[in-house]
């Protein structure tokens, strides 16, 4: 297929453009690199620098792909209730853009990055597809929710395949963010500069960790499939915070302190999912089990150091 990647330079959308190079497709990258990097896009790849709010190119820019996996976004949760508009802007509304210039230029299908916090707090676990959406406590999550319901209004009206991702905790090496807000990268960064280790809740929270390359196959395993639907991508596997420390101060081969930040409002308490919608409809299945992501993942930031 001939794929055009939205926010390809960044951390997903960088694994996704490769994982499809892998697999055979053409690809487009268009990216602003306000948060992404030149060089992250893989060798292979068409590379655009443009802008979603450009609704005049952006038709031109579409025009003969078959598909488009729509990854742009500004991802910073703090900076969202700082900056709602802009987050509304940027995530919802050149969201809406992309697809009414994917309408005018005849490309007929969507993969839209979503995440799991569309679901809120979770009624019980593991988190399924056919759960209730919550409640959001920031614009981030909103900005979710909102394009998700614009993704399914185009199936409607157009008859678009909409397919959207929910991801759970994406993680591993090329995670570039700045400011980064995420544990992973946070705590093996500080474990190798042998700084305290920041840490929200004690580390009592449970989050359901999955690898960038297996995230980034599930793209490529929903690109045959039609109409609406909705799959959430994790590993099925709740794993406290502190439990993911100990495994990178094992890894590391030495332990550091730990900086006690206390409880943060707006954390939820557990989350992790229920996968098997995507595996019956695709065979997907994440492969790279925590230990091993972990070590390739440190392994990852030793190398840049
Ligand atoms: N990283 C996570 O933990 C996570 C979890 C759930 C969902 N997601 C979603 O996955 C997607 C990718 O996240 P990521 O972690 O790779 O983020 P990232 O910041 O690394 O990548 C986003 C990319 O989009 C580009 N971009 C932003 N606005 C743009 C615009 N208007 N026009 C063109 N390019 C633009 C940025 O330059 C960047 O390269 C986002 O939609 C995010 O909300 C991420």
């Amino acid at each position: 297929m001939r794929v055009l990647v939205t926010g390809g330079a960044g951390f997903i959308g960088s694994a996704v453009t490769r994982t499809l190079l892998e697999e055979g497709h053409e690809v487009t990258v268009l990216d602003n690199l306000s948060k992404g990097f030149r060089a992250l896009v893989p060798a292979g790849a068409r590379f655009l620098e443009g802008d979603l709010r450009d609704e005049e190119r952006l038709p031109g820019w579409l025009r003969g792909h078959d598909a488009a996996i729509h990854m742009a976004a500004f991802i910073e949760v703090g900076r969202s209730v700082e900056e709602p508009l802009v987050f509304a802007e940027n995530n919802i509304l050149n969201s809406v853009r992309l697809l009414q210039a994917m309408h005018r230029a005849g490309v007929g299908k969507i993969v839209f990055s979503s995440s799991a916090t569309v679901y809120g707090t979770p009624r019980s676990l593991p988190i399924r597809e056919t759960d209730p959406l919550g409640v959001q406590s920031n614009p981030y999550g909103a900005s979710k929710v909102a394009t998700e319901a614009f993704v399914a209004t185009y199936n409607q009206l157009y008859g678009m395949d909409a397919l959207i991702l929910r991801y759970f905790n994406p993680y591993g090496p090329n995670e570039l963010h700045e400011p980064e807000t995420h544990a992973i990268p946070n705590f093996v960064r500080a474990v190798l500069e042998k700084r305290p280790v920041p840490l929200y809740w004690k580390g009592e929270i449970v989050r359901d960790f999955i690898y960038v390359d297996d995230l980034a196959r599930a793209h490529t395993a929903v690109l045959g499939l039609t109409g609406l639907q909705y799959y959430n991508v994790g590993s099925e596997t709740g794993t406290k915070i502190i439990d993911v420390v100990r495994q990178i101060f094992e890894i590391a081969g030495y332990e550091t302190a730990v900086d006690d930040l206390g409880e943060r409002a707006g954390d939820v308490a557990a989350t992790y999912a229920w996968s098997r919608k995507i595996a019956e409809a695709t065979g997907w299945q994440a492969r790279v089990p925590l230990r091993e992501g972990l070590a390739r993942t440190v392994e990852w930031y030793r190398s840049r150091m």
